[in-house]
């Protein structure tokens, strides 16, 4: 069976990772999620006073962009975590605040610049599934096959609304849907590399979808593309 490449791209929050995830363990394919580089990036620039609510400094930003190593090491429990320059930061990368950031560091041209580069090489060997953004359209948009995964704003507010109520209960959805709408406006409305969806890649929109049958359908898809020549 011929290995490629599997690119999944949508919004936030509307379950790319869970299936990019599945995907990967039920084909022995690695899973990079690189909306998990881009918050490595804005918990760097955080902790360093580049980035505060309103401003970016964009010079120190650039003069130390090479110097963020980014990896995804597998833990006890066979889950991938994200070490920013060589220190465990899953836990610390997942909160409100850097998720902001993300979104806006990654309006920054030569922070997608170095951050595409490093995702080129992991994916150079093919056996891989992406998620994020721009993966095919500018990472890899030779992909074999594309996925552009949607949900409406309310049924993924509701999910991220859930997953953090589990670790904080003072967490309030107005707050978590007003946060989804304010970054899918700005993965839209970019200029580098906006969000969108590749003109060969398959929508699949999942509000309505069970977790079994949205595996099914991208099973049936991966079926069919590595079956071909
Ligand atoms: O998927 P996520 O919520 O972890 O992504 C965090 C932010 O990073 C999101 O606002 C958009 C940005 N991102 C991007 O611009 N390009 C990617 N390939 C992945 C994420």
């Amino acid at each position: 069976m011929k290995k490629i490449v599997v690119a999944i791209d949508g919004f936030s929050s509307c379950g790319k990772s869970t299936m990019a995830k599945e995907l990967a363990r039920e084909t022995g394919y690695i899973y990079v999620d690189t909306g998990a580089m881009y918050r490595a990036v804005s918990l760097f620039c955080i902790k360093n006073d580049w980035m505060t609510d309103t401003e970016m400094n964009e010079t120190e930003i650039e003069k130390h962009i090479h110097s963020i190593r980014i990896e995804f090491r597998t833990n006890a429990q066979g889950k991938a975590d994200t070490y920013l320059n060589g220190v465990n930061v899953e836990t610390e990368i997942r909160t409100l605040e850097v998720a902001n950031g993300a979104s806006r560091v990654s309006t920054l041209g030569f922070v997608r610049k170095e951050l595409v580069r490093q995702q080129q090489l992991m994916g150079e060997k093919k056996g891989i599934v992406m998620d994020g953004r721009d993966i095919g359209t500018v990472v890899f948009p030779n992909a074999e096959l594309k996925i552009f995964l949607t949900a409406s704003p309310q049924v993924r507010a509701q999910r991220r609304f859930l997953e953090m109520k589990e670790k904080d209960d003072s967490v309030n959805f107005e707050k978590v849907l007003a946060n989804v709408l304010e970054r899918d406006d700005r993965d839209q409305n970019r200029a580098e590399s906006p969000l969108r969806k590749a003109d060969d890649a398959i929508e699949i929109d999942n509000s309505d979808l069970s977790p079994a049958e949205q595996q099914a359908i991208l099973m049936n898809l991966f079926r069919e593309r590595t079956a071909l020549d």
